[in-house]
């Protein structure tokens, strides 16, 4: 495997970051996973403007100018052999405060580090897609805005991480977070969807969590099939009542909810509404690419 390392391509052994690095020390950085279909890389520059966003909130200058990223990202999918016709690529970029003497201030570390990585996208069994996951309402809450707001795409991710080992412990696929008002926010690496009432909803940015861009995709797929779609605060109940669940994310795309702790999601089978939005994210998929350098 090739590893970009701040100015350079890597083997394996020599991508090696500092223990002075404060991606390390505290988990000071952000990142971006990002995939491609073949050579076409999904929604390239929106990841690269929610990497921009993090990193400005977290007042980390990234040091690769925005023209170059696309030439980087395609070296390291031609150096790792991914990203053609026959494996998709998975991409992640991760930019940590860099190396310093031990403390908080970042001053102390003048240089970013910076990594990008890619190897072959690993897809999810198909039983998953066909019959449905579960989901455990974790006992974790997901961070405070106000604290650590889950809009910025840290590499300190022990929010998430909580919570996950809730949902290894219960044995489901992943757990879902309640914020500080008991409302629905999202699942570990995932934003969630329920159909009610005839309504397609999703928990609002305001609640405390990512603005997926698999989810913003799926908003607008979603009002192009003519479906109604809200934004808004939901209680757990309203989950359970629904007909019909899924997740979304870039290498899930859109992954059906079957389950919630001991409860079915609807008769138990993934639904007619997440059968349809699958087909129409399939089909409108090639305008979210970026054209084939
Ligand atoms: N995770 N919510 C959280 C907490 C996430 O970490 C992610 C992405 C999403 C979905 O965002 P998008 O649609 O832009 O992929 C929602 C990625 C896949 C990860 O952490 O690897």
């Amino acid at each position: 495997m090739w590893v970009f390392l701040n100015d350079r391509f890597v083997g394996r052994e020599e991508a090696v970051v500092s223990v002075f690095d404060h991606g390390f020390l505290y988990g000071d950085g952000v990142y971006e996973t990002i995939r491609s279909y073949g050579p076409r890389i999904f929604m390239r520059d929106q990841h690269l403007a929610r990497l921009e966003r993090s990193a400005e909130a977290i007042g980390l200058e990234i040091p690769i100018a925005p023209a170059q990223w696309p030439d980087l990202l395609h070296e390291a999918m031609r150096l790792n052999e991914v990203g053609n016709d026959s494996a998709d690529a998975y991409l992640r970029i991760t930019i940590s405060r860099g190396a310093g003497e031990i403390g908080l201030d970042p001053s102390l570390c003048p240089h970013p580090t910076v990594v990008i990585m890619t190897k072959a996208l690993g897809n999810y069994p198909a039983a998953f897609s066909r019959d449905g996951v579960s989901l455990t309402v974790a006992k974790t809450r997901r961070n405070l805005p106000e604290a650590l707001s889950p809009q910025i795409k840290a590499t300190n991710f022990l929010n998430n991480i909580l919570a996950k080992r809730e949902s290894i412990a219960a044995g489901t696929f992943d757990s879902l977070l309640l914020n500080w008002r008991e409302e629905l926010t999202e699942c570990t690496i995932s934003n969630l969807f329920f159909y009610a009432g005839g309504t397609l909803r999703t928990p609002a940015l305001e609640c405390g969590i990512l603005d997926g861009i698999t989810r913003t995709i799926v908003m607008t797929v979603a009002q192009e099939e003519g479906i109604v779609v809200e934004e808004g605060h939901y209680q757990l109940r309203a989950l359970q009542e629904s007909d019909e669940c899924f997740l979304t994310n870039t290498t899930m795309e859109i992954m059906p909810v079957t389950r919630i702790d001991t409860l079915p999601v609807g008769n138990g089978r993934p639904g007619p509404l997440t059968r349809r939005l699958q087909a129409a994210f399939a089909a409108s998929r090639p305008r979210f690419l970026e054209e084939v350098p």
